[in-house]
């Protein structure tokens, strides 16, 4: 089965918004099999933006997402990277659909409450930064 990397940022953190987060995808059918509240070292901050390293905004990324505790989590389900990132809604929260995350509680491109891999090799790539296979569990739902 599919999965996928998602983090409620620093600010959707202080914001008290990872139960709403966390019931979203709850709701939708998704299976959460990892999760933990973070800090997030600057090592891990430039290898998770690795891709970002030439962007001009490259410093803010690292800076903003080593600002505060984060709630990392793995979700599997069928389709769920493409699905997660429809929820999510566009990366600018001004282009963000109602209904969806950014959308409904976004505030700026740089602020924009979660992060979501967008393809299937970053979604393994990040995972494997984020968890060690032992903290990742495999359980079926009771009928
Ligand atoms: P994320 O999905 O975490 O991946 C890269 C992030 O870069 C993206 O969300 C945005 O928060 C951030 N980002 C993209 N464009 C800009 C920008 N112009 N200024 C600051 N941050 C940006």
């Amino acid at each position: 089965m599919e999965k996928t990397f998602l983090m409620v940022k620093p600010d959707g953190v202080q914001r008290n918004l990872i139960g709403e987060i966390v019931a979203r995808f709850e709701q939708k059918g998704f299976q959460l099999v990892g999760a933990k509240l973070m800090q997030v070292s600057d090592e891990l901050a430039e290898n998770h933006y690795g891709e970002h390293k030439e962007r001009p905004f490259f410093g803010e990324l690292v800076d903003f997402i080593t600002s505060g505790p984060v709630f990392a989590m793995v979700w599997e389900g069928e389709d769920v990277i493409k699905t997660a990132r429809t929820m999510m809604g566009a990366t600018n929260p001004a282009e963000a659909q109602p209904g969806t995350i950014r959308g409904d509680f976004g505030v700026t491109i740089g602020k924009n409450v979660i992060h979501g891999s967008d393809s299937p090799e970053s979604a393994e790539r990040e995972i494997n930064l984020f968890f060690k296979e032992e903290e990742l569990v495999s359980y079926k739902k009771q009928d």
